[in-house]
C-alpha cells in the first residue's frame, strides 16, 4: 500500500487502505465511531465507504448541510450537541468523509470535543485530497472571514481514494486542480509543465500523489507555519480576500476556493515581477494557463476596494503588516514579502486588463 508521511500522520492511498482502517478501528476498540458527512457525501460516498469497511463497528452518521456558507461555529455547536446526545466519549472517534468543508470542520469539531478525540480524514473532492485533508489545518470561518478560528492538529491518518471523484462535478474538480497547479508553481516546474496543458489527460492518480508529496514535504519541515509552510499560501493572500468578499454576496455570486485562488495566483504572479524577479514570460505563461482553465471574473472598482479592506484579516499578517508569498521563478517561492498599496492596485488592474 502506498503511503506518504506528513509531520505526525500519514496519507494512505487506494482501496487497500480500508483494511488498515478496519484493523486500526478494531485495535483501538472505539466506544463509538461518528461518520461525519454532508448530504452529498452521504448520498454519493457513504455507501461506497461502508461497502469497503469490513467488520462490525459501532457507527453513527452525523450529517450537516453542505457548503462553505455552513463552515461556521454555529454548525459546530449543533454537531457538538449531537455528539453529546449520541454519547460520544473520549474513547470515540470521528471519520470525516467529505470535501474540505467536512475535513476542516470535522477535524476542528473532533479536536475540541472533550479536549480532543481521534479523527480520520477521507477526502472526497480533489481539493481535499491534494490539500485540505493533509497537514492538520482545521477550522471554520468567522462571518465572511475565511478560516479565522481553528487549530493545527493532524488526523490519525488520511485515506486518499480517487474512486470518490467519479460523482464530483467538473467545476469542483477544477477547483481542486488549482491547488495542484499551485504546488507546481511553488516548488516543481516540471510538475507545473506536466499539469498545465493536460487537465483531462494527465494521469490524475499519479498527480494526486505528487501533490500530496509536495504538501507533505513542506508540512514536515514546518508543521506550525513559522516559515517555509507559508509558501503553500501562494495566491491565497489576495485569493482569500476575493473569496471572502464574493462569499459575502451570497451563494450565487460565490467563487469556489480554487477559482478564487486562481485569481490570487495571477495577481501575486504579477506582484512577483515587481518584487522578486519573476520574468514577464513566466507571468504570461501563468496568467494564460489560469485564465484558460478558470476564465475571467469581473472585478469592479467597488469589489476591489472591499476585497482589499479584507486583507487586514489575513492570517499571515503580523504587527499590522500584510505579508505575501511571491515567486522568484516558476518552481521557487519566497515568503514574507511586503507590498506597497499602489502595486496592489496595479495587480487588480493587471488582472482586469487580461
Ligand atoms: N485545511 C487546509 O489546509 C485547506 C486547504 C485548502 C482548502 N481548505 C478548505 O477546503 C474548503 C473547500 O473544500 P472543497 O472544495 O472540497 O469544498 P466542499 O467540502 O464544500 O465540497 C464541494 C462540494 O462537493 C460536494 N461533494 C464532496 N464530495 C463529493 C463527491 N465525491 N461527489 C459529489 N459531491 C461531492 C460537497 O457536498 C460540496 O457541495 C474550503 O473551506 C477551504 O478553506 C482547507
Ligand atoms: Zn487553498
Amino acid at each position: 500500500m502506498k503511503s506518504i508521511k506528513t509531520a505526525s500522520s500519514s496519507v494512505l492511498f487506494g482501496a487497500e487502505s480500508y483494511r488498515k482502517l478496519a484493523e486500526t478501528l478494531t485495535d483501538k476498540n472505539y466506544s463509538l465511531i461518528i461518520v461525519f458527512v454532508d448530504e452529498n457525501t452521504h448520498e454519493n460516498c457513504l455507501p461506497y465507504f461502508m461497502g469497503n469497511l469490513e467488520g462490525e463497528f459501532p457507527i453513527e452518521i452525523v450529517e450537516i448541510e453542505s457548503g462553505e456558507i455552513n463552515k461556521t461555529l454555529e454548525t459546530c455547536s449543533g454537531v457538538w450537541e449531537a455528539l453529546s446526545e449520541l454519547g460520544v466519549d473520549r474513547k470515540s472517534a470521528m471519520i470525516n468523509l467529505g470535501g474540505g468543508v467536512i475535513t476542516d470542520m470535522g477535524g476542528f469539531i473532533a479536536s475540541c470535543f472533550k479536549r480532543g478525540i481521534d479523527f480520520y480524514n477521507i477526502p472526497t473532492t480533489l481539493l481535499s485530497m491534494v490539500d485540505a485533508s493533509v497537514g492538520g489545518k482545521t477550522g471554520v470561518d468567522l462571518g465572511m472571514l475565511k478560516n479565522q478560528i481553528g487549530v493545527i492538529v493532524e488526523p490519525e491518518f488520511v485515506i486518499v481514494d480517487q474512486a470518490y471523484l467519479a460523482t464530483l462535478d467538473k467545476r469542483q474538480l477544477k477547483s481542486g486542480f488549482a491547488e495542484m497547479l499551485k504546488h507546481g508553481l511553488i516548488s516543481d516546474k516540471d510538475y507545473w509543465k506536466q499539469l498545465k496543458d493536460s487537465f483531462n489527460s494527465t494521469s490524475i492518480d499519479e498527480a494526486i500523489s505528487t501533490s500530496v508529496q509536495i504538501k507533505a514535504d513542506v508540512v514536515q519541515k514546518d508543521p506550525r507555519e513559522n516559515s517555509l509552510r507559508k509558501i503553500l499560501n501562494f495566491g491565497h493572500t489576495l485569493g482569500h480576500a476575493i473569496e471572502s468578499y464574493f462569499l459575502s454576496l451570497g451563494e450565487d455570486k460565490m467563487l469556489l476556493h480554487g477559482e478564487a485562488i486562481a485569481i490570487g495566483m495571477i495577481m501575486e504572479a504579477y506582484l512577483s515581477t515587481i518584487y522578486t524577479g519573476l520574468s514577464s514570460d513566466e507571468l504570461d505563461e501563468i496568467s494564460s494557463t489560469l485564465l484558460n482553465h478558470y476564465g475571467k471574473v469581473n472585478i469592479s472598482n467597488q469589489d476591489k476596494k472591499e476585497a482589499i479592506a479584507l486583507l487586514k484579516f489575513d492570517k499571515k499578517n503580523s504587527h499590522g503588516q500584510i505579508k505575501y508569498v511571491l515567486l522568484e521563478r516558476i518552481g521557487k517561492a519566497v515568503f514574507d514579502i511586503q507590498i506597497k498599496d499602489n502595486d496592489l492596485n496595479d495587480a487588480f488592474e493587471y488582472y482586469n486588463s487580461l
